[in-house]
């Protein structure tokens, strides 16, 4: 990657393309012991499936964008509310990333500029009690535009605005201990603006990208600051860890 390279760059892959047993062997030589008892965890194949193909996302795209190390050498720790970030600063790495899975689509997003949040959630269509959800992490005036909306289009509103909320708070990396509801998004087109006021943060620093992915809305939340106008550029595009 260029030195202080203004992209962000989002990768997706559906682990489900994903079965070649070589490639899969490959992906277990270059996880470290602890990722291995966490994949070990998942007691679904699907879901061990999932987790082992995630660290392969994660390891071999750094290792596309920083190609003098390899997959098997990155090095991650965490912040103290469990937000994963690079310990490469000894190998001259300094980057931000972060990762999200929903059912059958993981993804990455990389910067150097930027610390970032990511989040990509299926749109579940069927589940009409899901919508529920909305009374305790929407705001009152969130609400009100989710029932003016039906079918399909409640669902994909209510899925813009729940990853939105969840990429802000993982671009913060506070999880939950901020309430969803205090944080207010208005969309208009796929223009995104932010109410943090209850927060005592400017939503005015905050910028926000949005796309549709394997049946899934998918949001990226970095901050810029107000005072610095020029957008980075977004490079996304699927990608096959190998
Ligand atoms: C854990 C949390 C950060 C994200 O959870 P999630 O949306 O279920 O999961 P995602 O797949 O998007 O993200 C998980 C990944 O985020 C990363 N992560 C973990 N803790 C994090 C934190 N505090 N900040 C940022 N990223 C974090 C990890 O890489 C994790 O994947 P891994 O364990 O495979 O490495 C947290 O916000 C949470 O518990 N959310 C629950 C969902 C919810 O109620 N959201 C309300 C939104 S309106």
């Amino acid at each position: 990657m260029p030195a202080q390279s203004d992209t962000i760059y989002i990768r997706w892959c559906k682990p489900s393309d994903i079965v070649d047993p070589a490639l899969i062997d490959y992906y277990w030589s270059m996880v470290s012991d602890d990722e291995r008892v966490k994949i070990l965890r998942f007691i679904r194949p699907e879901s061990q499936h999932s987790s082992l193909v995630t660290r392969a996302l994660i390891r071999c795209y750094l290792s596309q964008l920083y190609p003098h190390i390899a997959p098997a050498d990155w090095r991650f720790s965490k912040q103290a509310k469990g937000k994963p970030v690079l310990a490469m600063q000894e190998q001259g790495v300094l980057a931000y990333f972060n990762v999200t899975h929903t059912r059958d689509t993981i993804a990455i997003a990389v910067s150097e500029r930027y610390d970032l949040g990511l989040d990509v959630e299926h749109i579940d269509s069927s589940r009409a009690k899901r919508l529920q959800v909305a009374k305790t992490v929407f705001t009152e005036s969130e609400q009100a535009t989710l029932e003016k909306l039906s079918g399909y289009e409640a669902y994909h509103y209510f899925y813009t605005l729940w990853t939105l909320k969840e990429a802000f708070l993982k671009a913060l990396g506070t999880g939950l201990t901020i309430a969803p509801r205090k944080i207010e998004f208005l969309l208009n087109e796929n223009q995104v603006s932010v109410d943090l006021s209850q927060i005592d943060m400017n939503g005015a620093d905050w910028q926000f990208a949005l796309w549709d992915v394997n049946e899934s809305s998918m949001a990226l939340a970095w901050q810029q600051g107000a005072a610095n106008t020029k957008l980075p550029h977004l490079d996304s595009a699927e990608f096959i860890p190998s």
